[in-house]
Order: C-alpha cells, then structure tokens, then sequence
C-alpha cells in the first residue's frame, strides 16, 4: 500500500512542488496520475522512491516510513520499486541489452532468466536490432523505451 498523509514538498528555491498531498493506493490499485507540466508527478514520484523527503507529513510504501528510510537502506528498498524516469538515466556505457539485464542482475535473477526476459521485453519494444547499440546512439523514443 501507497499512503501519502498531507505531504508537502518545497525546493530550496521556494517552489511549492506539493502541498498538503492526501493519497492511499492499495494493493493491486492501478493508479495513472496526470496533470499539467510542472504540477508536481515527479516530485510526487520521488517522495515515493526516496529520491527527496518530504518537508512535512508523511510517505509509506509497504509499511515502511519513505521519508525515515536511513540513506543506506534506500538502495535495499529501491530494489522492490520499478521506476521509468523521464530523463531516461540509461548507463551510458553499457549496451541496449546490457542496461535491461542491470536491474535483473541487481536483484539476483538467475543469469538463464535474465537472458529470457531481455528478448522479451527488447521483442515487446521492438528494439531488438539494437540490443547492441549504446544510449548514445539511440533516439530519444528509443532510449525511453529500453528504459
Ligand atoms: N530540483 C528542483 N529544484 C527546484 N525546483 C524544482 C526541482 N524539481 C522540480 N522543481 C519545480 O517543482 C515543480 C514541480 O515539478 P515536477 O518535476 O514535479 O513536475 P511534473 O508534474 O513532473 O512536470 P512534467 O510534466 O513537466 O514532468 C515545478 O514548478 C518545477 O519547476
Ligand atoms: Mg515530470
């Protein structure tokens, strides 16, 4: 379960991204959040994954207090969050196929599955012509689709 309780997020330069935000989203919820450019859905997105904190009220994912998380649990906690960041953050010396099978790596698949589900996912994307090509040479739809 996903609960926001009347978090609030500012940037140092005075920008209120979020105020007062109430959210619960349960189990097996599906959720799509949609709003104007600069509305606040990745600061909201980063309260969730950890990459900010909240300035007031509180962020729970599963139980655990996002915004308490000490810094060298968060890269644990991350491994249970999938994420699809708009500026893509492929790792840029590593190939197509090879940032796919990262996140699969990183969190113990067996190497036999992994090679699996790469083909399936670079097939689901039509991407695989360029499993081996690097972020580099890729477009920008192409990068956000490895991502
Ligand atoms: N690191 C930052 N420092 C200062 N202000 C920021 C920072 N990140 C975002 N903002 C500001 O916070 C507000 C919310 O930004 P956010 O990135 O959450 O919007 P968004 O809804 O994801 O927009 P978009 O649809 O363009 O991706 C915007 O006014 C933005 O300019
Ligand atoms: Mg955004």
């Amino acid at each position: 379960m996903i609960e926001l309780k009347d978090a609030s997020k500012a940037y140092p330069n005075g920008v209120h991204a979020l105020n007062h935000i109430d959210l619960r989203i349960d189990p097996g919820e599906f959720v799509y959040v949609i709003g104007p450019t600069g509305s606040g859905k990745s600061t909201l997105i980063k309260l969730l994954n950890g990459e900010e904190v909240a300035d007031s009220g509180t962020v729970t994912v599963n139980g655990i207090n996002v915004g308490a998380l000490k810094h060298r649990k968060v890269p644990k906690y991350r491994r249970n969050i999938g994420c699809i960041f708009q500026d893509y953050r492929l790792l840029p010396r590593l190939t197509v196929y090879e940032n796919i099978a990262f996140a699969l790596e990183v969190t113990g698949t067996p190497s036999k599955q992994i090679r699996q589900r790469v083909r399936e996912v670079l097939e689901l994307v039509d991407l695989k012509d360029k499993e081996r090509a690097y972020p580099d040479e890729l477009s920008g739809g192409q990068q956000q689709r490895v991502t």
